[in-house]
């Protein structure tokens, strides 16, 4: 049996620092593998790339009527009936509540594609190039309940270039998203987070 952590990714749509992690873990001597992949939306384009590398997928929607707390509920089912050791956002859309952020405490990280506490929320690209900021990129940090408000982990910086548009410098910081998210994953289970309160290996 492998002794690998068990990595719970939580995603919304395309996936690509989901495949990022995942290609990370395909190395036997990554600390974690992908244990599930759950989307709050069936029609995640992530989710055909979690099963296409034979990982198990969960769609787990909030329906019409149905309150965050049910919602958060299954969710919650899904990762503990998995074992889950740390649960990892990437390009989840949703708010999760303090119930939620205070029962995995340690345990649940997210990725953003900004230097926080600057732009959090959304449009970020194009909110450095209206800006005209020189500098962007993208921040592992901690998930609490306030949104992209939690300790940073680690950042990767990029130059904002005169003629970038927002695809041009998404890109940009996307391919240091993917290099950076496993790095961080890696890293929290080495230990180098523990005096954050965050898992470690042992
Ligand atoms: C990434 O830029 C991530 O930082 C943000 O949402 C985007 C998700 O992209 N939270 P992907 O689904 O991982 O391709």
């Amino acid at each position: 049996m492998s002794g690998r952590k068990k990595l719970g990714i939580l995603i919304s749509g395309r996936g690509s620092n989901m495949e990022a992690i995942v290609a990370a873990t395909q190395n036997e001597s990554y600390p974690a593998r992908v244990e599930v992949v759950i989307s709050d939306n069936r029609e995640a384009a992530g989710l055909e790339t979690a099963k296409s590398n034979r990982i198990k997928t969960v769609a787990i929607e909030r329906r019409s009527g149905a309150s965050r707390q049910d919602h958060e509920a299954a969710i919650v089912k899904a990762l503990d009936g998995a074992g889950i050791d740390l649960i990892c956002l990437a390009g989840y859309m949703r708010i999760l509540s303090k119930a939620f952020t205070e029962r995995y405490e340690g345990r649940l990280i997210n990725i953003h594609p900004s230097l926080l506490p600057e732009y959090k929320g959304l449009d970020t690209h194009a909110r450095v190039i209206a800006d005209k900021g020189t500098t962007h990129g993208c921040t592992v940090h901690i998930v609490n309940d306030e949104m992209d408000g939690g300790t940073i982990l680690a950042q990767t910086s990029v130059p904002v270039f005169e003629d970038d548009t927002e695809t041009i410098l998404a890109g940009r910081v996307l391919a240091q998203e993917h290099k950076l998210y496993q790095k961080v994953i890696r890293e929290i289970f080495e230990g180098r987070f523990a005096h954050l309160g965050m898992v470690t290996d042992g």
